[in-house]
């Protein structure tokens, strides 16, 4: 994969992001990474389309409807003194990408109740945050397994700019009223060659080379414009991470043996399927979706599967 190659697929595909008139617009019910969250609400936050709002004999799918949950939601009290329920609790799954490390043992949840934009930015925060080791292990592993200086090099450097990464969503959590989880990695052993090309090219050339899609995309459409800013910043770095993972991935084929490099593609080639059933999963309120300028899940679908093609070509 061309350097070139990539930055023209990524641009075709940043630009598409502001066409409505093509289907593919900012809003709508879209969807950090696939694992389902639990997101708890106000019965009397939730507005419903006649213009009123929920309460304890609010249909459950009715309540999913207007937060882009899916049912069943449980409806529960938030002090044991209240006769009727007066919150209700949905299943979340958030669309966000990038290169999680081999061991991550924290999943980015956020304890207690807290704002679902500022529970998304937080678990993005999380996921930056988790890049770091994630780098600095590769940057040695390559070191190690003799790679040219300037891969060493752009590891080193991409762990460094994924603290940038961090800091700033750290603090759009914040701004909305959440806070990181902390980043738990299990320690770290000496990996084969092979194993360190697998999670290249599952992490690296499929997970964060889609995250830098969204992150352009997001500069483009989040209705926030601190949040386009953040992300603005952010999209030109996760361009050069994904570059990085391609890099590596042509210096790998030319070590490994024919049987090893099969694995590699098959493992890559299940992570865009993957990756498209976690995109067209995702799931969030629409005013989450809206101000962080996420993509739908169709929208997020279409967009795996236009990267997955035109890379896999
Ligand atoms: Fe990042
Ligand atoms: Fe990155």
């Amino acid at each position: 994969m061309s350097r070139r190659k990539l930055r023209r697929v990524f641009s075709r595909l940043w630009l598409l992001a502001p066409v409505t008139t093509l289907g593919v617009g900012c809003s709508s019910t879209w969807g950090c990474d696939a694992a389902p969250v639990q997101e708890t609400f106000t019965l009397e936050s939730i507005e419903l389309a006649d213009g009123g709002v929920a309460t304890a004999d609010t249909a459950c799918e009715e309540v999913c409807a207007q937060l882009g949950a899916r049912a069943p939601c449980s409806f529960k009290r938030s002090s044991a003194g209240l006769a009727e329920p007066d919150e209700v609790s949905c299943e979340m799954r958030y669309l966000c990408e990038g290169r999680r490390p081999e061991g991550l043992c924290s999943d980015g949840m956020v304890e207690g109740r807290v704002p679902a934009l500022g529970a998304l930015f937080a678990r993005m925060a999380h996921l930056e945050a988790a890049s770091v080791p994630a780098f600095e292990r590769l940057a040695d592993e390559l070191a190690a397994h003799g790679a040219p200086e300037r891969l060493v090099r752009a590891a080193r450097r991409s762990a460094k700019e994924e603290v940038r990464h961090a800091r700033a969503m750290e603090s759009l959590a914040v701004r909305h009223g959440a806070a990181m989880p902390e980043v738990t990695v299990a320690p770290f052993g000496y990996r084969s060659l092979e194993a360190l090309a697998l999670e290249n090219a599952v992490e690296g050339c499929v997970r964060e080379t889609f995250g830098a899609v969204l992150a352009g995309w997001q500069a483009r459409c989040a209705e926030d414009a601190t949040v386009r800013e953040a992300l603005a910043a952010i999209a030109p770095d996760e361009l050069c991470h994904s570059e990085l993972s391609w890099d590596i991935n042509a210096w790998v084929r030319t070590r490994l043996p024919e049987d090893a490099w099969a694995r590699v593609e098959a493992a890559r080639r299940e992570a865009w399927s993957a990756l498209e059933r976690d995109a067209a999963d995702s799931l969030m309120p629409e005013h989450v979706a809206r101000q962080s300028g996420l993509p739908s899940p169709e929208v997020a679908r279409q967009l795996v599967r236009e990267l997955a093609r035109t890379l896999m070509a």
